[in-house]
């Protein structure tokens, strides 16, 4: 899979040429630090704020994954004191060499500490932080780490499975559609988890899946989800970066779960709740600790009950005893109790993926390549 998406991911350019894009406060383009050394072998003055970079893959006018890493790079800057920290962002940088190019610019004009998140961002960064040993790179969704690269990740599945419980509660066509981006472990996780959810509340439920080969696609996330609509399907929900799902759905008087945002704004009245990604606490965790000296490597896979997701804005239209359950299990989940992935449940080729009581352990997750019972087709190559 890993091998597959890289290919996916390295084709993934996008169309438009990406844009150098004004910051919170300055433009990140200058290639010495203020002490008129190179950058990347100038010493952080303690007094000095500290400049931290972001790599976005898609635009954050539009509410999706992309905003909401913004949303925390601000809540950072709040966080920690806009006389701490600086910030600037690139935005719509492909998974390509361009990324190198963006990131290698980002250390030219003196940022210390990096954030890159982006899954296809992944094997750019740890060349470069192999080349710039005074950096800390952070990627989030990747698994590959140098001594001053590490990554983070949500649990998105936490709350996959609570989203499918409302879907599945809800549909009345019993066929829900799903527009993912690339068949990797975590979009895997997302729809498995969902469709676990679904059916344990509406065994009859199916879950159809388009697939568009991009992060950001506006187009082809709009043409995914009429198709969609015309196969019945009365709910949507999304892996992918844009709100051109729920926007569909709302034109279309049907419902949507959107992933990533709250898309109430574009989807007033089809949005039944939305799976809400807050990285705000953790942007603000990393730059402390860079500044006082005491960056940790270690990989961190957050919960949603550090706050990392969350399912918001649950309609009135959802009926309160669904509610209810969703809330229960959502505790469960939260303590501790239960977990998304314990058995019995089968792949949908009728093969046990899961025994009676059995959880999936975190390396069965990162290596996810199937569907469970419930979701329609195959897994592409
Ligand atoms: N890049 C843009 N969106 C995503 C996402 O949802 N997951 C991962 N892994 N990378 C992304």
């Amino acid at each position: 899979m890993r091998t597959s998406f890289k290919l996916l991911a390295a084709t993934a350019a996008f169309a438009s040429a990406f844009m150098l894009t004004a910051c919170d406060d300055k433009k990140a383009s200058s290639a010495k630090s203020e002490t008129g050394k190179p950058a990347a072998e100038a010493k952080t003055d303690a007094k000095e704020p500290l400049k931290v970079g972001f790599v976005y893959v898609a635009p954050i006018a539009d509410v999706g994954y992309t905003k909401q890493h913004d949303i925390g790079r601000l809540y950072a800057i709040e966080q920690v004191g806009k006389d701490k920290v600086t910030t600037s962002y690139v935005e719509n940088v492909p998974e390509t060499a361009d990324a190198e190019r963006v990131i290698r610019q980002m250390v030219a004009d003196g940022n210390k500490l990096i954030f890159g998140t982006s899954f296809g961002y992944m094997n750019y960064m740890q060349k470069l932080a192999k080349e710039y040993p005074d950096v800390k790179f952070e990627h989030a969704t990747g698994y590959k780490t140098a001594p001053n690269m590490t990554n983070y990740n949500i649990r998105f599945y936490e709350g996959r499975y609570l989203a499918g419980m409302l879907a599945g509660g809800m549909t009345k066509s019993n066929i829900i559609g799903y527009v993912a981006p690339f068949p990797i472990p975590e979009v895997l996780q997302g729809i498995n988890a969902f469709t676990l959810g679904a059916k344990s509340v509406n065994p009859n439920i199916q879950v159809k899946v388009i697939w568009t080969n991009a992060w950001y696609d506006p187009p082809k996330d709009t043409d995914s989800a009429k198709t969609l609509l015309g196969q019945g399907a009365d709910i949507l929900t999304q892996h992918t970066n844009t709100s051109a799902v729920a926007s569909a759905a709302e034109a279309a008087g049907k419902m949507v779960i959107p992933y990533n945002s709250n898309m109430k704004s574009v989807a007033p009245n089809a949005q039944i709740a939305a799976l809400v990604l807050n990285w705000g606490p953790y942007y603000a965790k990393k730059i402390n600790q860079v500044r006082e000296g005491k960056w940790d490597a270690n990989p961190v896979w957050m919960h949603m009950k550090d706050g990392a997701i969350s399912i918001e804005g649950v309609s009135d239209k959802v009926p309160a005893d669904l509610v209810k359950k969703m809330e229960d299990v959502k505790a469960k989940i939260n303590s501790g109790e239960f977990h998304p992935f314990t058995g019995p449940f089968n792949n949908n080729e009728g093969k046990e993926a899961a025994k009676k009581g059995q959880v999936l352990s975190d390396k069965d997750l990162a290596t996810m390549n199937y569907y469970v019972d419930g979701v329609v087709g195959k897994v592409p190559n």
